[in-house]
């Protein structure tokens, strides 16, 4: 039987790193038997047809419309499910509801694709991208805009057993270049002549990295495709099943030094209150604060699930070939 891998926002930066791993993969992909799909609204953007350019068949679907999906499905035999909470989310930033109808967005778009995914007959597996459930660990108190609407979709495929069955949940790490994104940024300081990372949590809160989105990702999700024995319930072990694409567990302080090192330039790390984040990045300042406090309070129990185990790079057997995030910030100083 052929195997179709099919990734949705196979142009973005989680999609197309799945897509690039299969490319240059040791055991020739795509093969006569091995198919990729590559799925974007825009089959005539220059990273579609570059990936077309390279042996991937481009479908044209929009993640708002379940029944494109369903189509763009056909005959999958393996999908790599993705939502991005940020494009209504930043195209909304003057809004102060931004974050609510960014959530009702994204949790529709992941909805349409388990929706889509379950009707696809064919299908044997499904990689859903997705993040920790901290609204569930915090017994309701904290709460994440773009973890709760993934979280929503998770509970989804929870509850139809059919689709669960072949629904790997994979948790993705902190991308190494979010150091590009605003208040991750350290800032110059003229009169101290350093810099100072302005954040909204202790020092040693714990955070886990995934590294270069490229190629890690992709490698992560092979090794996720590749060991179904691992990655999928079984009748003998029928828990759901959760990956941790990381590489490193730090800390934000750690990985202000890890930028020190990358770029020589000195940097303070400087702990602010919820507020002045709101007050400095207004919209973006509070979800940052959401998002690197929830870590902070509920610490190395925020990644983990109630009952079960969370997998990672040890029991999948990844390490080979990963790029570490000094790596991504002496790449970033570099362009
Ligand atoms: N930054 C981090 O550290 C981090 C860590 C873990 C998880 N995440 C999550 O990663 C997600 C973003 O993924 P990314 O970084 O790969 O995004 P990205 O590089 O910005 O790319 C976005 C992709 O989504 C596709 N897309 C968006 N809306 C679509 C729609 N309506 N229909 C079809 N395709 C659509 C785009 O495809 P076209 O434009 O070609 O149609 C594009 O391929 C977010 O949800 C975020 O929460 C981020």
């Amino acid at each position: 039987m052929t195997t179709t891998i099919t990734v949705t926002a196979a142009t973005g930066a989680q999609g197309s790193s799945v897509l690039n791993a299969y490319l240059s993969h040791p055991s020739p992909s795509p093969s006569p038997s091995t198919k990729l799909r590559g799925i974007t609204r825009n089959p005539t953007s220059s990273t579609a047809l570059s990936l077309a350019a390279r042996g991937v068949e481009i479908v044209s679907a929009n993640l708002d419309d379940e029944e494109s999906l369903v189509a763009a499905f056909d005959g999958s035999t393996h999908i790599f499910g993705l939502t991005n909470f940020f494009e209504p989310f930043l195209g909304n930033m003057a809004d102060s509801n931004a974050a609510a109808k960014a959530v009702a967005i994204e949790t529709r778009q992941g909805l349409n694709i388990a929706h889509a995914a379950a009707k696809t007959g064919t299908l044997k597996h499904l990689v859903w991208s997705t993040l920790a459930n901290v609204a569930q660990i915090s017994g309701g108190e904290w709460s994440v805009p773009h973890m709760d609407s993934k979280n929503a979709v998770d509970a989804a495929i929870l509850a139809d057993d059919g689709l669960r069955r072949k629904t790997t949940f994979l948790w993705v790490g902190a991308y190494g270049n979010n150091f590009a994104y605003p208040g991750m940024t350290p800032t110059w300081i003229e009169s101290a002549a350093k810099y100072v990372q302005l954040h909204p949590v202790a020092p040693d809160t714990p955070i886990d990295m995934l590294g270069a989105t490229t190629p890690n990702l992709g490698i992560f999700v092979i090794a996720v495709f590749e060991q179904p024995q691992l990655t999928l319930p079984s009748d003998k072990n029928p828990r759901s099943k959760f990956v941790n694409a990381s590489m490193e567990k730090t800390t934000v302080e750690k990985m202000l030094q890890l930028w020190t090192k990358a770029t020589d330039k000195e940097a303070v790390y400087v702990q602010i209150g919820a507020e002045q984040m709101e007050r400095i990045w207004g919209t973006w300042g509070r979800k940052l604060d959401l998002m690197l406090g929830c870590f902070d309070r509920y610490r190395e129990k925020a990644m983990t699930v109630r009952d079960g185990k969370v997998l990672g790079m040890e029991e999948l057997g990844v390490g080979e070939g990963l790029v570490n995030t000094e790596e991504v910030v002496r790449i970033m100083r570099s362009d």
